[in-house]
């Protein structure tokens, strides 16, 4: 079962998931830490205009090289024995460098994995083999290009005592708009909704679009992140300050807790 359990999360290391949204990084120098596939990452928005993802773990002795959760640096420093990188990954400093005999700075940059945005989302893998997200995507691709102009009205996240795919499926069957067979499978799931593999499922409620992704933290137990998403306001108020958007919120929150409950 253990073993199953962890061919499980081998798959999520395999597969493109979601990792964040464009405005979780929105100048050169943002950065975020991000652990929900277990592993210590880090994604940033580099000084050239990429977005990259690496393993936060510095090439000296695999301290993390970033603590702090967000924050804003054109260079990476680690507190231990203070090695530099860029934003690129690569190592730019190394304080008494000559007591490293044979360091080659080019091999011990930070150890990068992909990166790709569609629609204003970010997803990352950890399989440098993987296919590019679009092609990986196929015709889901073009539903996610039309969520670039959508703002996020509310995220959170939630430890619910259940299987994550177990959690997958009941929110499928309750939200998702058809009883097509492959529903699991992933891919479009009817007008409004579709699902992407290993954990992403987007759907309608009260017509309002909301993505849920869910995490495995152990066999019983899924971490479930929810995002609410808004069209883009005619307002200079933000959705997140909303009040009335706020109570279509809470409307939905409570559909969707009577069904995890
Ligand atoms: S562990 Fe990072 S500089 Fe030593």
């Amino acid at each position: 079962m253990e073993r199953d359990f962890e061919k499980e999360r081998q798959a999520f290391a395999d597969s493109w998931v979601l990792a964040g949204r464009v405005e979780d990084v929105p100048g050169p120098g943002n950065y975020y830490t991000w652990e929900k596939t277990r592993v210590p990452l880090l994604i940033l928005h580099a000084t050239d205009g990429e977005i990259r993802s690496f393993y936060n773990s510095c090439r000296h002795r695999g301290a993390p090289v970033v603590r702090v959760e967000r924050g804003r640096n054109r260079a990476l420093r680690c507190q231990y024995h203070s090695w530099t990188y860029d934003t690129t990954g690569k190592l730019v400093s190394v304080p008494d460098e000559r007591d490293f005999v044979d360091l080659n700075r080019e091999d011990r940059g930070l150890v990068q994995i992909k990166a790709e945005t569609i629609g204003g989302w970010i997803f990352i893998t950890e399989n440098l083999n993987a296919n590019s997200l679009t092609e990986s995507l196929g015709d889901i691709a073009n539903k996610l290009l039309e969520d670039t102009q959508l703002l996020i009205a509310k995220r959170e996240t939630k430890n619910v005592r259940t299987n994550w795919k177990l959690m997958q499926e009941t929110l499928t069957d309750n939200f998702a708009s058809t009883n097509d067979e492959t529903s699991t499978s992933g891919h479009s799931l009817g007008e409004d909704s579709y699902a992407i593999p290993p954990n992403l499922l987007h759907v309608t409620i009260e017509k309002h679009d909301v993505i849920f992704t869910t995490w495995p933290i152990d066999e019983n137990t899924t971490e479930l992140e929810i995002i609410y998403l808004a069209p883009p306001s005619e307002t200079t108020i933000s959705p997140a300050e909303d009040s009335a958007w706020q109570k279509e919120i809470s409307s939905i929150q409570k559909t969707i807790q009577q069904v995890i409950e």
